[in-house]
């Protein structure tokens, strides 16, 4: 074991977070380190090409509202491209009939449609009434975290197709946890942090670009502005010892001691190192009631995007199917791709469900799923690719993490207090941006801002 010299600043975690941090806290001339457990930087962000496909296995789309994430992009001279979507989308409904529609709103009956237009404006005005940073001071707080989001949309109304839509966009699509394992309070942090419940509905805002050559650009980009040497792969920690001078991180390979630590990691794994002295009581019971969702992100190629000769965008919805949405995901910066690329999405206890089944089944139950939305054609493609995350034990799960019932209002103002010299930051502690990029850049600001203060 290797005993570095001292940093200004040891950061844990190469994902966009650390590598933000890490950056803003190198040009204002610090001494950092960054320590990463993977062999590769990027954390949540994955370009790889799989059977000769390139897919984007984590995040990959930007939204007009995440000006923090446009701005780096700019700043790194990154470029985005349009996702597809000319022609009719996809709808099955609660009594199982498909119909097609075009713009945002689901051809539903008038009294669901009227009841969703009317949710979407209560979700709204809440978070409006929001600071995504401190949603535990919203002025309904107390009771919204107290009662789970299903049956918040129960007491709104008694339309089930309405509620069950409503709680696809933040439940399956959003969080990737059943709507009555988290509180209504969190819902609302939810659509507050993307800058309203309306934004979350509309699939053209929320999924609006894409970043020519893969979203995970942006962490490589930021790793290869740092001095050769700063990112250090390989490197899982596994003890932190602290003090009121600083602390020293400890790894299989070294010790490394900084005046500061970032734990750039998301809150679940925290608590998966060491703490000499232990993390007070309130830090160490907080992450205990914070858990990952889980949803399989699905990459289905066929020889042509074959929907788009049926008249449809490729995008696709229902709370009632085992793929909850999809969309065209073809490559369209790739020149010459002649090949057309789907990607959907199963979430909570239906990816439960599917998680048991052997792989030949899930991928046959997937593709009827996506047969029920494009026709007999969807059954047949060229390359078929399950998104990891769930079983990869530097995540474990995604999108991100959220708190369970009560739990917000418990906890919520201790999520990024720091211990000593040790701060914490992710994309799932972020007001804005909450989950997303964009939260994971505004978290990485703030930490380096601190610091540097
Ligand atoms: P992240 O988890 O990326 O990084 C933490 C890093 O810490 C990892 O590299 C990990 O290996 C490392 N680490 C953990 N423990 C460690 C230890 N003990 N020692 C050393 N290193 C350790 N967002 C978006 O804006 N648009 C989108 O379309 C999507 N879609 C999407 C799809 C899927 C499938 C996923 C999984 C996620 C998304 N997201 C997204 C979310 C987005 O990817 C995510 O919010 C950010 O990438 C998180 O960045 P962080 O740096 O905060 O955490």
């Amino acid at each position: 074991m290797t005993s570095d010299p001292d940093y200004d600043v040891v950061v844990v975690g190469a994902g966009v977070t650390g590598l933000t941090v890490a950056n803003r806290l190198r040009a204002a001339g610090r001494d950092v380190i960054v320590l990463e457990a993977r062999d590769r930087v990027g954390g949540r962000l994955l370009t790889e090409t799989v059977d000769g496909v390139r897919l984007e296995v984590g995040g990959q789309w930007v939204s007009p509202d995440q000006t923090s994430l446009l701005a780096l992009l700019g700043e790194l001279g990154l470029e985005t491209y349009s996702r597809y979507r000319e022609g009719e989308s996809v709808y099955i409904g609660r009594d199982g009939v498909r119909c097609t529609f075009e713009g945002e709103k689901f051809p539903v009956s008038e009294r669901t449609a009227d009841e969703m237009d009317r949710l979407t404006v209560v979700l709204d005005k809440l978070a409006a009434e929001m600071d995504p940073l401190e949603p535990w001071n919203h002025p309904d707080a107390d009771r919204l975290d107290r009662i789970s989001f299903a049956a918040w949309l129960a007491e709104q109304t008694d339309d089930a197709e309405a509620r069950d839509n409503i709680g696809l966009y933040i439940g399956p699509a959003m969080l990737t946890k059943p709507a009555h394992s988290f509180s209504a309070l969190s819902a609302v942090l939810m659509a507050a942090s993307a800058g309203g419940f309306s934004h979350l509905v509309d699939a053209d805002f929320i999924l609006d670009r894409r970043v020519v050559g893969g979203l995970q650009r942006v962490p490589l980009a930021l790793a290869g502005r740092l001095p050769a040497g700063t990112v250090r792969l390989g490197e899982a920690v596994t003890k932190v010892e602290w003090d009121a001078d600083g602390a020293t991180v400890f790894t299989g390979r070294g010790r490394y001691r900084g005046r500061n630590v970032v734990m750039a990691v998301p809150p679940t794994l925290v608590s998966r190192v060491q703490y000499v002295p232990a993390l007070p009581p309130v830090q160490a019971q907080m992450r205990q009631h914070i858990s990952f969702g889980l949803v399989i992100k699905l990459h289905i190629t066929y020889e042509k995007p074959f929907w788009r000769e049926l008249g449809l965008s490729g995008t696709a919805f229902s709370p009632y199917a085992l793929v909850h949405e999809a969309y065209d995901n073809t490559n369209e910066d790739v020149a010459g791709e002649t090949r057309g690329t789907l990607v959907g999405f199963v979430s909570d206890v239906k990816a439960d469900g599917l998680l048991a089944l052997d792989a030949a089944e899930r991928r046959a139950r997937v593709l009827e799923s996506l047969a029920a939305y494009y026709g007999e054609q969807a059954l047949k493609p060229v390359h078929y690719y399950e998104s990891p995350w769930m079983a990869d034990e530097w995540t474990v799960g995604a999108f991100g993490t959220s708190f369970d019932i009560g739990s917000l209002t418990r906890y919520g103002r201790h999520l990024r207090s720091d211990v000593g010299p040790l701060a914490f930051a992710s994309s799932d502690i972020a007001g804005l941006g909450f989950q997303h990029v964009d939260g994971a850049i505004r978290m990485g600001e703030a930490v380096a801002a601190r610091l540097l203060s």
